[in-house]
Protein backbone atom coordinates (compact mmCIF):
# COMPACT_ATOMS: atom_id res chain seq x y z
CA UNK A 1 0.00 0.00 0.00
CA UNK A 2 1.32 3.58 -0.85
CA UNK A 3 0.97 5.68 2.05
CA UNK A 4 1.81 9.09 1.75
CA UNK A 5 3.83 10.48 4.90
CA UNK A 6 2.14 13.70 6.95
CA UNK A 7 4.72 16.20 5.27
CA UNK A 8 3.17 14.99 1.69
CA UNK A 9 -0.22 14.88 3.02
CA UNK A 10 0.21 18.92 4.18
CA UNK A 11 1.80 19.22 0.36
CA UNK A 12 -1.49 17.74 -0.94
CA UNK A 13 -3.82 19.71 0.81
CA UNK A 14 -1.45 22.82 -0.10
CA UNK A 15 -1.32 21.83 -3.82
CA UNK A 16 -5.32 21.52 -3.71
CA UNK A 17 -5.52 24.81 -2.10
CA UNK A 18 -7.52 23.46 1.35
CA UNK A 19 -8.20 26.57 3.14
CA UNK A 20 -6.17 27.12 6.72
CA UNK A 21 -9.94 25.81 8.45
CA UNK A 22 -9.68 22.66 6.58
CA UNK A 23 -6.22 22.50 7.24
CA UNK A 24 -6.99 22.73 10.88
CA UNK A 25 -10.03 20.32 10.93
CA UNK A 26 -8.20 17.71 9.27
CA UNK A 27 -5.17 18.03 12.17
CA UNK A 28 -7.85 17.59 14.45
CA UNK A 29 -9.42 14.62 12.77
CA UNK A 30 -5.84 12.92 12.61
CA UNK A 31 -5.58 12.83 16.24
CA UNK A 32 -8.31 11.00 16.82
CA UNK A 33 -7.85 8.60 14.35
CA UNK A 34 -4.29 7.94 15.37
CA UNK A 35 -5.61 7.41 19.17
CA UNK A 36 -8.46 4.66 17.58
CA UNK A 37 -6.21 3.18 15.20
CA UNK A 38 -3.66 2.53 18.26
CA UNK A 39 -6.17 0.94 19.82
CA UNK A 40 -7.02 -1.03 17.62
CA UNK A 41 -3.30 -2.22 17.12
CA UNK A 42 -3.52 -2.89 20.77
CA UNK A 43 -5.66 -5.23 20.51
CA UNK A 44 -4.14 -6.93 18.16
CA UNK A 45 -6.13 -6.09 15.03
CA UNK A 46 -4.75 -5.71 11.69
CA UNK A 47 -4.85 -1.70 11.10
CA UNK A 48 -2.33 0.28 9.48
CA UNK A 49 -1.84 3.55 11.45
CA UNK A 50 -0.15 5.48 8.87
CA UNK A 51 -2.73 4.96 6.38
CA UNK A 52 -5.47 5.99 8.78
CA UNK A 53 -3.83 9.03 9.62
CA UNK A 54 -2.91 10.29 6.19
CA UNK A 55 -6.73 9.44 5.26
CA UNK A 56 -7.60 11.41 8.28
CA UNK A 57 -5.05 14.04 6.70
CA UNK A 58 -7.01 13.91 3.40
CA UNK A 59 -10.22 13.51 3.65
CA UNK A 60 -11.59 16.75 3.29
CA UNK A 61 -8.36 17.76 0.96
CA UNK A 62 -10.81 18.41 -2.02
CA UNK A 63 -14.21 19.86 0.45
CA UNK A 64 -13.61 22.73 -2.04
CA UNK A 65 -15.35 21.24 -4.52
CA UNK A 66 -18.82 21.43 -2.10
CA UNK A 67 -18.36 25.04 -1.01
CA UNK A 68 -21.79 26.97 -0.91
CA UNK A 69 -20.09 29.99 -2.50
CA UNK A 70 -16.74 31.37 -3.25
CA UNK A 71 -17.27 34.64 -1.95
CA UNK A 72 -14.29 34.74 0.20
CA UNK A 73 -11.85 33.70 -2.53
CA UNK A 74 -9.49 35.68 -5.06
CA UNK A 75 -10.19 35.03 -8.94
CA UNK A 76 -7.15 32.66 -9.00
CA UNK A 77 -8.62 30.86 -6.19
CA UNK A 78 -12.41 30.32 -7.74
CA UNK A 79 -10.69 29.15 -10.70
CA UNK A 80 -8.65 26.48 -9.37
CA UNK A 81 -11.63 25.35 -7.69
CA UNK A 82 -13.87 25.09 -11.04
CA UNK A 83 -11.08 23.12 -12.86
CA UNK A 84 -11.22 20.43 -9.78
CA UNK A 85 -14.94 20.52 -9.97
CA UNK A 86 -14.98 19.91 -14.14
CA UNK A 87 -11.99 17.17 -13.13
CA UNK A 88 -13.34 15.65 -10.17
CA UNK A 89 -16.98 16.32 -10.05
CA UNK A 90 -18.72 17.57 -6.85
CA UNK A 91 -19.14 15.08 -3.50
CA UNK A 92 -15.51 15.73 -1.86
CA UNK A 93 -15.12 12.51 -0.49
CA UNK A 94 -15.69 10.73 -4.05
CA UNK A 95 -13.75 13.60 -5.50
CA UNK A 96 -11.11 13.13 -3.09
CA UNK A 97 -10.89 9.47 -3.76
CA UNK A 98 -10.21 10.44 -7.87
CA UNK A 99 -7.86 12.47 -6.87
CA UNK A 100 -5.64 10.51 -4.84
CA UNK A 101 -5.50 7.48 -7.13
CA UNK A 102 -4.60 10.09 -9.47
CA UNK A 103 -1.64 10.48 -7.33
CA UNK A 104 -0.70 7.37 -6.57
CA UNK A 105 -2.80 6.58 -3.58
CA UNK A 106 -5.75 4.62 -4.78
CA UNK A 107 -5.73 2.85 -1.45
CA UNK A 108 -6.12 6.09 0.77
CA UNK A 109 -8.88 7.28 -1.54
CA UNK A 110 -10.77 4.21 -0.67
CA UNK A 111 -10.93 4.76 3.47
CA UNK A 112 -11.94 8.36 2.39
CA UNK A 113 -14.46 7.87 0.21
CA UNK A 114 -16.98 7.09 2.59
CA UNK A 115 -16.09 9.31 5.39
CA UNK A 116 -19.20 11.70 4.44
CA UNK A 117 -22.48 12.05 6.83
CA UNK A 118 -24.28 11.24 4.30
CA UNK A 119 -23.16 7.67 3.47
CA UNK A 120 -23.75 6.19 6.79
CA UNK A 121 -26.59 3.72 6.26
CA UNK A 122 -26.24 4.16 2.82
CA UNK A 123 -24.44 1.14 0.27
CA UNK A 124 -21.48 3.68 0.18
CA UNK A 125 -21.01 3.49 3.49
CA UNK A 126 -18.12 3.05 5.57
CA UNK A 127 -17.43 -1.02 6.18
CA UNK A 128 -13.75 -1.63 6.50
CA UNK A 129 -12.50 -0.68 10.38
CA UNK A 130 -9.90 2.34 8.85
CA UNK A 131 -13.26 3.50 7.13
CA UNK A 132 -15.14 3.76 10.57
CA UNK A 133 -12.46 5.30 12.23
CA UNK A 134 -12.00 7.89 9.55
CA UNK A 135 -16.02 8.40 9.46
CA UNK A 136 -16.43 8.95 12.99
CA UNK A 137 -13.09 10.63 14.23
CA UNK A 138 -14.75 13.38 11.44
CA UNK A 139 -17.87 13.20 13.89
CA UNK A 140 -15.68 13.86 16.86
CA UNK A 141 -13.78 16.71 15.93
CA UNK A 142 -14.03 20.27 14.25
CA UNK A 143 -11.16 22.05 15.91
CA UNK A 144 -10.51 20.41 18.50
CA UNK A 145 -11.98 16.82 19.85
CA UNK A 146 -15.57 17.08 21.23
CA UNK A 147 -18.13 14.49 21.86
CA UNK A 148 -20.41 13.38 18.94
CA UNK A 149 -23.53 14.99 20.64
CA UNK A 150 -22.03 18.81 20.65
CA UNK A 151 -20.35 17.65 17.09
CA UNK A 152 -24.20 17.24 15.70
CA UNK A 153 -25.90 19.80 17.69
CA UNK A 154 -23.62 22.42 16.24
CA UNK A 155 -24.18 21.05 12.59
CA UNK A 156 -27.97 20.68 13.28
CA UNK A 157 -28.02 24.23 14.84
CA UNK A 158 -25.34 26.00 11.95
CA UNK A 159 -27.94 24.05 9.12
CA UNK A 160 -31.29 24.92 10.54
CA UNK A 161 -30.29 28.77 10.34
CA UNK A 162 -29.54 27.64 6.48
CA UNK A 163 -31.71 27.13 3.83
CA UNK A 164 -30.68 23.88 3.86
CA UNK A 165 -32.90 20.55 2.70
CA UNK A 166 -32.09 18.07 5.77
CA UNK A 167 -34.61 17.92 8.23
CA UNK A 168 -34.64 17.02 11.48
CA UNK A 169 -35.31 13.51 10.72
CA UNK A 170 -32.38 13.14 8.96
CA UNK A 171 -30.54 14.65 11.16
CA UNK A 172 -31.68 11.97 14.18
CA UNK A 173 -31.26 8.94 11.91
CA UNK A 174 -27.65 10.08 11.25
CA UNK A 175 -27.01 10.64 14.65
CA UNK A 176 -28.53 7.33 15.63
CA UNK A 177 -26.25 5.69 12.74
CA UNK A 178 -23.28 7.23 13.82
CA UNK A 179 -23.73 6.42 17.91
CA UNK A 180 -24.50 2.88 16.52
CA UNK A 181 -20.92 3.12 14.78
CA UNK A 182 -19.50 4.38 17.88
CA UNK A 183 -20.68 1.43 19.83
CA UNK A 184 -19.60 -1.02 17.30
CA UNK A 185 -15.85 0.42 17.47
CA UNK A 186 -15.76 0.41 21.37
CA UNK A 187 -16.89 -2.47 22.29
CA UNK A 188 -13.64 -4.09 19.96
CA UNK A 189 -11.70 -1.57 22.33
CA UNK A 190 -10.11 -1.24 25.79
CA UNK A 191 -11.08 2.71 25.64
CA UNK A 192 -14.10 4.49 25.67
CA UNK A 193 -15.41 7.51 23.89
CA UNK A 194 -14.47 9.69 26.35
CA UNK A 195 -10.95 8.93 26.65
CA UNK A 196 -9.97 10.32 23.15
CA UNK A 197 -7.93 13.29 23.37
FE1 LIG B 1 -14.23 16.49 7.90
Amino acid sequence: MNIPTKEECYALLEKYKAPISIVDHVTAVAKVGRQLAEAFVAKGQDVNVEAVEAACLLHDVLKCVDFNNYNNFNEEEQAFYQDLIEKFGKGHPEAAEKMLTEEGYPEIGLIVRSHGLESIGEANGPISTAQKIVFYADKRAKYATIPLEKRFSEWKKKYSEKDDSRDTEYWAEKEKLTIALEEDLFEQLDISPGDLK
